[in-house]
């Protein structure tokens, strides 16, 4: 038996730690519901993307990051996380149940993952030339596999092209949309923005990238000439990085989540190494398009996260909403 405050301090630290997971445009469609040595982690529908996201599968990936946080936490904090993912199907919206399991002794892994949570950042723009070591890129397909979900590293320059090419299409069609181009308009927060959500204007580098192939940027400015200044960036050769998909064999609501849990793991391995990632989910928000990625490109997998991986000196920003407006603590 744990001393009750030591429960109340894990599970609390644990919540925090989760809030610090990626989401789709910083939506943080989660709450968490903590009785006793338990965590609920629900998905918030007020916050899915019903227009980019009407099945809720980015938000279901974001809660699956938030998940895996969750566990990276309790790990490092000593307690083996038992976990129920989507326990009851007569309530959706519970995406997973996490209890304090057994005293564990958190090994190296466990300590660097833990150590991240708080350091990633999703980068956006170009990365340097600086090359991610094959290794680590195996290290991470693994960290993948430990989860049940396929990352696969573009092998062919083609493949680079194919997808920088259907990202540029699908980035078009959207910013033509005027309902897609709404629904970013309420998630892009102007500088000062007192919004502890949505995706800051110190979160993107200011101006276009030089790297080739191009990979379209979701347009977070909204046409003002908001974002960092990147002083070293600009006198250092640029590079796309390594292109990659993470991909499920089946696309239920379930692989959703695995793919969210895989997607956190290996950012938060990635990054212990010094490398950053960044997102192009544009093609994936089309279906056909995203059909075209599955048969063409994934093997017939089903393509869940899109992504760059290399080496940034930048420093993007980042924030959250307040704890107490995602955390309900129950008796
Ligand atoms: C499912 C999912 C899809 C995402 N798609 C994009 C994207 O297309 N473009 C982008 O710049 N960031 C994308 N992101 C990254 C989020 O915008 C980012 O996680 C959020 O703004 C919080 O910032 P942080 O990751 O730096 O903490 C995505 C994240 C998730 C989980």
């Amino acid at each position: 038996m744990r001393p009750q405050e030591e429960v109340k301090n894990v599970v609390r630290t644990a919540v925090e730690e989760a809030a610090w997971a990626p989401s789709t445009h910083n939506t943080q469609p989660w709450s968490f519901v903590v009785s006793g040595e338990e965590i609920s982690l629900r998905a918030d529908a007020d916050r899915k993307l019903t227009v980019s996201d009407p099945a809720g599968r980015e938000m279901l990936v974001s809660c699956g990051a938030a998940l895996f946080t969750i566990r990276a936490a309790l790990r490092g904090l000593g307690c083996e996380p038992v976990v129920r993912v989507l326990p009851d199907p007569d309530r959706p919206a519970l995406v997973a149940i996490v209890r304090l399991g057994g005293a564990v002794v958190a090994d190296d892994h466990d300590r660097r993952l833990r150590a991240e949570i708080g350091r990633r950042r999703t980068h956006r723009g170009d990365f340097s030339t600086l090359p991610v070591p094959r290794s680590l890129m195996d290290a991470l397909c693994r960290e993948a596999e430990t989860e049940g979900v396929r990352l696969t590293p573009m092998p062919s320059e083609s493949a680079v092209h194919t997808i920088a090419a259907l990202t540029q299409a699908a980035q078009e069609v959207q910013s033509q949309d005027e309902a897609f181009s709404r629904e970013l308009m309420r998630w892009s927060r102007a500088p000062g923005s007192a919004r502890r959500d949505g995706v800051p204007a110190d979160a993107y580098p200011r101006g276009p990238g030089e790297a080739y192939p191009a990979f379209a940027q979701r347009d977070y400015r909204r046409g003002q000439e908001w974002g960092y200044d990147r002083p070293l960036s600009q006198v250092m050769p640029a590079s796309p990085g390594e292109v990659a998909v993470l991909t499920t064999s089946g696309d239920s609501r379930e692989d959703w989540v695995a793919a969210g849990q895989a997607l956190q793991r290996v950012l938060l391995f990635a990054s212990a190494y010094g490398v950053s990632a960044a997102f192009h989910t544009q093609a994936l928000e089309k279906e056909h398009l995203r059909e075209f990625l599955r048969q063409e490109v994934c093997a017939g997998e089903y393509p869940q996260m899109v992504m760059r991986l290399g080496i940034t000196f930048d420093e993007a920003r980042a924030m959250r909403r307040p704890l107490e407006e995602i955390f309900e603590k129950r008796p």
